[in-house]
């Protein structure tokens, strides 16, 4: 059951994906997820060098071996980048699927695909997703206006994009935004994605490395414990609400440069947070599914608890359409 192109593409048993969460997305989360037959994914800029990467991707490879990602985000950072090393450090340690992200993946599609790996490109708009299946990407993830890090600027949400965005393009799109449970991924499936992508979910699990405190703020938040910050230099991110996330907005409202605010909303400053565990001491990405979590449970809990409930619900609606249903 809920077999798709993309359980297919990337051999796995379940289309649930783990998405590539800075800091948290290390290998024993990433393991955790492939073993419990999803696809994890490897956030590799929280490796400072290329050649950290490696040692992660090798650390995972001793965890799991089932297919796992790794995922390229391109977005301003407070160092100088150099992504090519880090695709060719997955490359060559054998990953064969890449997930990019932040902007076009059109400079590394040569370098990806002469590589042999399976290209998953991360968009908010379907204009994107289109351009991204032109360059010949072979899956394509499209997140909602509710998902964690970055939505996007036209704030569409998933019940609108999703049916948009497989209308548009023939290949596989994977949704991510707003999924919790079962009855987000039955409703993504409906809508015509082949794979669902959660990132707020994932982060209250077990095997995510997270500070005890962060996972209280979690198991406490509401879904309307989010705000959009970074609309005002175009680069708008869902993080969770807090005093230190409403101070950038402040700072926002003064006029406040990229140059001005990226010691504020440096991913060090989320890292900061993680150790210390108190969400005041840099802004942490967020989605609004944080008001679906009330339990930590294990990855293997979890991916085997959505899978259970999408069997019931798909099994209701089929009852619920079937000629046999009375009306
Ligand atoms: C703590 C956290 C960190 C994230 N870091 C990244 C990142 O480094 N790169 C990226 O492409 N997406 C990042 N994301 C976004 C997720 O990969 C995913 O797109 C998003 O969480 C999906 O929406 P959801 O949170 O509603 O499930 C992050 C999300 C969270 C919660």
């Amino acid at each position: 059951m809920f077999k798709t192109r993309i359980t297919e593409m990337f051999g796995i048993e379940y289309p649930i994906i783990q998405g590539a969460m800075l800091w948290l997305s290390r290998a024993e989360l990433v393991a955790a997820v492939s073993n419990a037959g999803g696809l994890g994914i490897i956030a590799a800029l929280t490796f400072p060098t290329a050649k950290e990467l490696r040692e992660e991707i090798k650390k995972t490879k001793s965890l799991t071996n089932k297919p796992f990602a790794v995922n390229i985000t391109m977005l301003p950072t407070m160092r100088a980048v150099n992504y090519e090393e880090y695709i060719d450090a997955a490359i060559d340690e054998g990953v064969n699927i890449i997930e990019t992200a932040g902007r076009s993946p059109e400079l590394y599609m040569k370098q990806l695909k002469d590589g042999g790996v399976k290209v998953i490109h991360k968009v908010a708009r379907v204009k994107d997703a289109k351009t991204a299946e032109r360059l010949g990407v072979d899956a394509v993830t499209i997140v909602g206006f509710e998902s964690a890090g970055h939505p996007g600027m036209d704030e569409v949400t998933s019940l609108v994009l999703i049916p948009i965005a497989v209308d548009a393009v023939k290949i596989p799109v994977i949704t991510g935004g707003g999924i919790g449970d079962g009855r987000g991924f039955v409703a993504a499936l409906a809508l015509g994605a082949e794979g669902v992508l959660m990132g707020t979910r994932f982060m209250a699990t077990r095997e995510c490395p997270i500070h005890p405190k962060i996972g209280q703020w979690l198991l406490q938040a509401k879904e309307t414990d989010t705000l959009i910050i970074e609309r005002s230099i175009k680069n708008s991110a869902r993080v969770m609400k807090t005093e230190f996330s409403q101070r950038v907005l402040e700072l926002e409202e003064t006029g406040a440069t990229l140059e001005e605010l990226l010691p504020f909303i440096s991913g060090d400053r989320s890292k900061q947070s993680y150790i210390s565990g108190d969400v005041n001491d840099g802004v942490i990405a967020c989605g609004q599914a944080v008001g679906l979590i009330r339990d930590i449970p294990s990855i293997r809990e979890l991916i085997g608890g959505i899978i259970n409930e999408a069997r019931l619900i798909s099994q209701r609606l089929y009852k619920m359409g079937s000629p046999s249903a009375g009306g």
